[in-house]
């Protein structure tokens, strides 16, 4: 199994170092891991000029999976956009088509008191955003700046993008959310889609709530309600255990995925699989490169350790792997081990590498 390591930059070389280990451990004489590392980034500017190589995009490419750590420097901000780390991650979802984000937010009891919300609020939490990754006003053409070619304003300067979705994308996006919402219905859950759109202003979500609904007549077993997205970003701190799977656009999902994540206490725990109609995916966690805590030791791998877990599951067929992961954050947690950032008053205070060490031994 051939997977592509791109640690990129602040953070994710530390948090990689971390989810390469535990990959390391689980080798056997059956399982073994072939891991290529690349450059991605701010990194991968500076030594090769363009946050996305040829290289990388190669063996991202040819790889089985990809296991990306985070991208984004303050340094690079001056850039011009086609150079800056962010693009990178853009063209690698896009170039790979992976159109399909799971991004899960589920609570560890032994967290549920880092959560800024009541404990009883988000306690049991466990929900899952399936956000659409290559659309939306993300990729729209047109966009740029121009003279602004009309209106009270016209002669003026002005920038646009274009948000727009085509039926097969929003069709294909809602059978994973369909298809996931079932087989967490078979694990206990609701089997609810919540559809997240802003179709009382918006044409392309007045669409994309046309064909949601067309695509659900497929999935009788599953509840379909559609929401609009500011009572969605409200009913999320309100009464977040009413969601069960929510499916919406790639702007709306960035945004509702950073708040759902918030729910869980720490950003720092939460992994995320991009995924293609292959399954073929990249899994990264779902926070950034944190600059401002970048070589201190001190970021949370727990994250980055949880995506290589999802990588096994969903890309490489090894669930059992996946599991034995899952347990042993657990079992961390539950010793009471907490980086800086789920940091409990009576908890153990670790590094970056000493968490790693941690879930390390926990696999026994
Ligand atoms: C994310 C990030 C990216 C996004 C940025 C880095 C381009 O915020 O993965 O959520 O907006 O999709
Ligand atoms: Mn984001």
């Amino acid at each position: 199994m051939k997977i592509a390591v791109l640690p990129g930059d602040g953070i994710g070389p530390e948090i990689m170092a971390e989810a390469v280990k535990v990959l390391r451990r689980l080798e056997s004489h059956q399982v073994r891991f072939e891991l290529e590392f690349a450059d991605v980034g701010g990194i991968a500017y500076a030594k090769h000029g363009h946050p996305l190589p040829e290289a990388t995009l190669a063996l991202a490419k040819q790889a089985d999976a990809v296991l990306f750590g985070a991208v984004g420097d303050p340094r690079y901000d001056a850039l011009e956009r086609a150079l800056r780390p962010e693009q990178a991650i853009l063209g690698l979802r896009k170039s790979l088509g992976l159109f399909a984000n799971l991004r899960p937010a589920a609570l560890y009891a032994e967290l549920a008191s880092a959560s800024s919300l009541k404990p009883e609020v988000v306690a049991g939490l466990d929900i899952l955003i399936v956000r659409e990754l290559t659309g939306d006003i993300y990729f729209g053409q047109p966009r740029g700046r121009r003279s602004a070619p009309d209106g009270a304003f016209a002669g003026q300067p002005e920038a646009f993008d274009t948000m727009r979705y085509s039926r097969p994308e929003i069709e294909r996006i809602a059978h994973v959310a369909f298809q996931a919402a079932r087989t967490r219905k078979a694990a206990g859950h609701a089997g609810k889609v919540t559809s997240v759109d802003k179709a009382n202003v918006l044409e392309t979500f007045q669409f994309w709530r046309d064909v949601v609904t067309e695509v659900h007549a497929q999935y009788q077993d599953i509840e379909l309600e559609h929401m609009y997205v500011d009572n969605a970003a409200m009913q999320l701190v309100r009464a977040p255990k009413k969601f069960d799977v929510i499916v919406t656009g790639n702007m709306f999902g960035d945004i509702l995925s950073d708040e759902a994540a918030m729910l869980t206490g720490s950003i720092g725990m939460l992994p995320s699989a991009s995924l293609n109609a292959d399954k073929r995916g990249l899994y990264e966690p779902s926070h950034g490169s944190a600059p401002d805590i970048a070589g201190k030791g001190m970021a949370n791998p727990l994250a980055t350790i949880l995506s290589a877990a999802m990588m096994l599951r969903y890309s490489l067929a090894q669930p059992e792997m996946a599991v034995r992961i899952e347990q042993a954050v657990q079992a961390v947690l539950r010793q009471g081990l907490r980086t800086a950032d789920i940091a409990e008053p009576g908890s153990r205070r670790v590094g970056c590498v000493q968490m790693g060490d941690a879930v390390v031994a926990a696999l026994g």
